[in-house]
């Protein structure tokens, strides 16, 4: 396993659950960690008392900050050795039942930002794998990239392009030197689907009782840690089980999926939309 020390790593969405969990564990590893994130209050605690991370804030759906941001990082840094590309919304919503600034704005984060980021990124990463041996990419993806339920639809397809473009840059890079990650965790407890819908919230204490199901984003910080460690490019669900959504695209197992859940589809929406009422989104 190689050491964290010393590395400088960005991670993208790093105020709030998944990303602010890697931005703890990368630092406590010893890495020279850059949060970005488009909230500047919950950014700026999310970082505060963390030895080794600061914070610039960005909007990866932004073609400019995109720039602006990579820049930034090597400008202070002097080098660029990870970026960790973990900023996404979900909206949760039937396809004919979401907005048409939702679809945009899914597309424009979870893969226009994480193609372009990682197109950006990859002159300083080669440059860094050249010099000191190894950089790395990684994606956090989502089980909704390996099988797809209602109302997740849009996003899951969001998901996927990001994962298929881990596989297919792998293929352009590893010989050289950088390695490609993607993460596929399955629920997470953190704000992602009340933010989804507008409504993030705006303190840790805002946040009580307002998180979605799901196991805690420190497992997949264990896992980001263990993947910019690792001697081989990785794709990890995280509970591991989350990995059987892959069989969702064995034929057999697809079409009785397509069967039962187009017949639940209402159903699963309306069960969402209670679970982000409840939640005040
Ligand atoms: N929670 C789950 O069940 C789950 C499961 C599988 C995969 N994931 C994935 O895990 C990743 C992290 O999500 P999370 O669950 O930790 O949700 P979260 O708590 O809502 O965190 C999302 C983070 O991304 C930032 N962000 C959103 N849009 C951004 C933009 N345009 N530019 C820059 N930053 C942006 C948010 O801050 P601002 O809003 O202030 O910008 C926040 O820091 C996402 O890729 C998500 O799809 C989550």
């Amino acid at each position: 396993m190689a050491s964290l020390q010393e590395r400088v790593v960005l991670v993208t969405g790093g105020s709030t659950g998944i990303g602010r969990a890697v931005v703890h564990r990368l630092a406590a590893d010893g890495a020279r960690v850059v949060a970005c994130a488009r909230g500047r209050d919950r950014l700026s605690e999310a970082v505060s008392g963390v030895a080794g991370a600061t914070a610039i804030a960005a909007d990866v759906s932004s073609p400019a900050d995109r720039v602006a941001l990579v820049d930034r990082v090597v400008a202070e840094h002097g080098r660029l050795d990870a970026v960790v590309l973990n900023a996404a919304i979900g909206y949760a919503g039937l396809v004919e039942e979401t907005p048409q600034d939702a679809v945009e704005t899914m597309i424009a984060t979870n893969l226009t930002g994480v193609v372009d980021l990682a197109r950006l990124a990859l002159p300083h990463l080669l440059a860094a794998a050249a010099e000191r041996g190894r950089a790395d990419i990684l994606v956090t993806a989502s089980s909704a990239a390996l099988a797809q339920v209602p109302p997740l639809t849009i996003y899951s397809a969001t998901k996927a392009g990001a994962h298929g473009f881990v596989k297919g840059l792998r293929r352009e890079v590893t010989s050289r030197g950088v390695r490609v990650h993607s993460i596929t965790p399955g629920p997470v407890s953190t704000e992602w689907l009340v933010r989804g819908r507008g409504a993030a919230p705006v303190s840790d204490d805002d946040a009580e009782g307002r998180l979605s199901p799901g196991i805690r984003p420190e497992r997949v910080a264990e896992q980001v840690a263990r993947s910019l460690s690792s001697y081989w490019s990785r794709t990890v669900a995280v509970p591991r089980y989350m990995g059987l959504a892959r069989l969702g695209e064995v034929p057999p197992v697809d079409r009785l999926l397509d069967m039962v859940l187009s017949r639940q589809a209402q159903r699963i929406q309306r069960i969402t939309d209670r679970m982000v009422a409840d939640r005040g989104g």
